[in-house]
């Protein structure tokens, strides 16, 4: 029963202390509403303005990759040090347990395999189900110059769409193909279109020239992918230029769960992304938890 009568008056109105409006940390992305940003911060640390994804989600072409042959035995232990997990909906289902409480960004494009033209993507999520399984953000393979660049901006613009809907951000990523060169001019380009298309971030790969012109022209966060497995130090220097040259984060796959101690070296790249930890200095850290453990 609603108490009517002898209720304290209300008298905390903070009169003369003006309403904080604080923006947002995020490049980008300070128009939009409570809900993408809420879901955005859970993806970058507001903190550090960065993320470190965890991407397993190669299976989605590439059948069961190396490092990834029993994603119950090698990601699940990861999970603890990732920002983020990145994967399909069924490497979640079958074995990623709902109380790791980490953020998710679904692969929600598919339809493809390694025997075939990989540029002939669909849209392979619908949003009730990103909904359902409680996801912070949806990923799409977008190629930019293959043979079927239209449609998989196509699968772009759904996603984005039903995102803006539900308030789920959506990352667009640069699929580069085996004709093109992972350059600036490339990578500009892709990322470029992928940001005035209206995605909220976007996944490329780093390149040694003319990295901080692709960050620069582009409006909305960089997360750099990692590529084939290279040594550790190769890895950990790639990862410093891209956030030294402005990227927001790395959506790192082979070069962690291939690695000969896959929870050292996230957490190594966790020290660089995080902390700017230079790379001798996150190698040394990365022997020194290979060591202990
Ligand atoms: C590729 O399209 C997949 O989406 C992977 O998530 C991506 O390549 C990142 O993984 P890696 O660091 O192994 O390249």
């Amino acid at each position: 029963m609603a108490d009517t009568t002898g209720n304290k008056d209300a008298k905390n109105f903070g009169i003369g202390v003006p309403v904080e409006t604080e923006g947002y940390f995020l490049k980008g992305s300070c128009h939009y509403d409570w809900g993408m940003q809420d879901r955005l911060s859970r993806i970058f640390n507001p903190k550090s303005g960065k993320t470190v994804m965890l991407a397993f989600d190669h299976g989605y072409f590439m059948g069961p990759t190396s490092g990834l042959e029993r994603m119950d035995l090698s990601v699940v232990p990861l999970a603890p040090y990732a920002d983020v997990l990145m994967c399909t909906r069924g490497a979640l289902r079958t074995s990623i347990p709902p109380t790791s409480n980490k953020p998710v960004c679904l692969r929600c494009s598919g339809g493809i395999s390694i025997l075939k033209e990989l540029s002939n993507e669909e849209v392979a999520v619908a949003i009730d189900d990103v909904i359902r399984l409680n996801c912070s953000a949806m990923a799409v393979q977008v190629h930019i110059g293959a043979e079927f660049e239209t449609q998989t901006v196509n699968n772009m613009f759904k996603l984005i769409d039903a995102g803006m809907r539900h308030g789920i951000p959506t990352l667009g990523v640069t699929a580069v193909g085996k004709d093109m060169a992972r350059d600036a001019r490339y990578l500009g380009l892709a990322t470029r279109i992928i940001a005035e298309m209206g995605a909220q971030f976007v996944k490329t790969y780093y390149c040694a020239e003319k990295f901080e012109e692709v960050t620069a022209g582009c409006p909305i966060p960089i997360v750099i992918a990692g590529g084939k497995k290279i040594p550790e130090l190769d890895a950990l220097t790639m990862a410093y230029n891209a956030i030294d040259q402005g990227a927001s984060g790395v959506d790192m796959g082979r070069n962690i769960f291939q690695a000969d101690n896959p929870i050292a070296m996230l957490k190594a790249v966790r020290s660089v992304v995080h902390e700017g930890n230079k790379p001798k200095d996150a190698l040394d850290l990365y022997n020194t938890l290979k060591s202990e453990s």
